[in-house]
């Protein structure tokens, strides 16, 4: 019999919705919103930078539904606007992932509570890169609280730092789909050509060694200390990230369910 309060669907394979909502915003809906029929999960992932999250968000989504909200992404998809459609405060953030630093908390939340609706959306999430500092776990946990929501659980994949600048300096992103490769450990078919849609392949700025150094420098600053903040309200799922991603999604979801399991035998 399935543990009471189990989410479900964590063995079918779809694919991930347009996310329109997310890159768009409060007026868009997305064209194949993701409908669970058990509860929907609701995951942070965390872990350093090139570790490996956008890549499991992408196989957590095809295998749990719950929609992959990225703000790496959204920043990203920001950048490509003309100058004229972006905000001042867009431009200032802009110029803080380019250096590797983190955008300001309160732009950041801007745009995160402006897609609330993605936060409550019945299909669930799996954020990746938010929260990233304690300011804004806070604000996400007023939110959910205030939505009568919680998460089922904060994934925290673990790798040792040589891999991880291995991981960034071979990795690829196709600027249509935002698909993630890796030059020499998931290249696509065709060089510098994306699998899924054909679009364009390209290197991130950030991914240069002087940002990742402030990128490694900044999640040890901001970021880690989230690990202790979700360990003390009991959602902390460590996760080693070795292996292909395929390995890590299975070890991932198997942790998950045993975690679900156990919260409801209790
Ligand atoms: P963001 O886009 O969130 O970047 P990040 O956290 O630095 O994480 P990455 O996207 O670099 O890595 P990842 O862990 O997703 O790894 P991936 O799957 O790509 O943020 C970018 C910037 O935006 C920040 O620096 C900040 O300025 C700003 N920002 C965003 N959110 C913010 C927030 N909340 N607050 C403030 N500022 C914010 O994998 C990496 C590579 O490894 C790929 O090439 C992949 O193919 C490869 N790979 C993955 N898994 C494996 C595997 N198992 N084996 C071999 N290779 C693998």
């Amino acid at each position: 019999m399935p543990a009471p309060n189990k989410p479900e669907n964590t063995d079918s394979t779809q694919s991930r919705n347009d996310r329109a909502a997310w890159f768009q915003g409060a007026s868009s809906e997305c064209s194949d919103a993701p409908h669970p029929s058990g509860l929907p999960w609701r995951l942070v992932l965390l872990g350093a930078p090139g570790v490996g999250k956008g890549t499991q968000a992408y196989l957590l989504n095809q295998r749990l539904k719950a929609c992959h909200l990225s703000t790496g992404d959204l920043f990203r998809a920001a950048s490509k606007l003309d100058d004229c459609d972006r905000s001042p405060a867009m431009q200032t953030a802009m110029d803080h992932m380019r250096r590797g630093e983190l955008v300001p908390d309160s732009t950041v939340w801007e745009m995160v509570r402006e897609r609330s609706a993605c936060i409550r959306c019945g299909g669930g999430f799996v954020l990746d890169g938010f929260p990233r500092t304690l300011g804004q776990a806070e604000s996400l946990k007023q939110l959910m609280q205030s939505e009568k929501i919680s998460l089922s659980a904060v994934v925290n994949y673990e790798l040792p730092l040589a891999e991880i600048v291995s991981r960034l300096s071979g990795r690829r992103t196709c600027e249509k789909c935002k698909a993630v490769y890796h030059i020499t450990s998931q290249p696509p078919k065709f060089e510098g050509v994306c699998d899924r849609c054909d679009g364009r392949l390209f290197q991130r700025e950030d991914d240069r060694p002087e940002s990742i150094t402030v990128r490694m420098e900044t999640y040890e600053r901001s970021t880690a200390p989230l690990i202790d903040f979700y360990k003390a309200q009991d959602k902390l799922l460590p996760i080693v990230a070795t292996g292909t991603p395929d390995e890590i999604c299975v070890r991932t979801i198997s942790a998950l369910v045993a975690r679900v399991g156990l919260m409801a035998a209790v």
